[in-house]
């Protein structure tokens, strides 16, 4: 996995838990934030975004993805995901299948709890044997 400085990984999560207090989560009561860090420095936030209708419901990761791709970058370093919770949490199979469209099996994905805690995996420990743009 590629290394990440301690104090970029404090910054990542410190800019997530910025966008945490945006998501909108009156379903579920589960906010989210996510920092995606792109090739050129820039920082994309996203926050999770649900929906009356449920299923229209986007999470924190593909906001953060969405918004980058739709900026013009397509290559990233790494990605920070804070809940609210005690407990760590890790991007869900959805998000997991959307980043691996961009980023390599060595990205750090930093998953931090609340409490501060954090966990640092690769995108590839998240989601191995997966179907990406290079098996069409
Ligand atoms: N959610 C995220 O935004 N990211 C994750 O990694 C897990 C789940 C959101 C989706 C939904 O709005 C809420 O959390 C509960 O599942």
């Amino acid at each position: 996995m590629k290394t990440l400085m301690e104090i970029e990984i404090k910054n990542m999560i410190s800019r997530a838990i910025d966008a945490r207090g945006r998501a909108y989560a009156p379903y579920s009561n589960f906010p989210v934030g996510a920092c995606l860090k792109g090739q050129t420095g820039a920082y994309y936030l996203g926050c999770n975004i649900e929906n009356a209708a449920f299923t229209p419901g986007i999470c924190a990761e593909r906001t953060a993805l969405s918004k980058a791709v739709s900026e013009g970058e397509k290559t990233f370093e790494a990605l920070a995901v804070v809940t609210d919770r005690d407990a760590l949490a890790t991007p869900c199979g959805v998000c997991r299948q959307a980043l691996v469209e961009f980023c390599k099996p060595d990205m750090p994905v930093i998953c931090a709890s609340k409490k501060g805690e954090y966990k640092v995996y690769s995108l590839g420990e998240l989601l191995p044997h997966s179907f990406g743009p290079g098996d069409l």
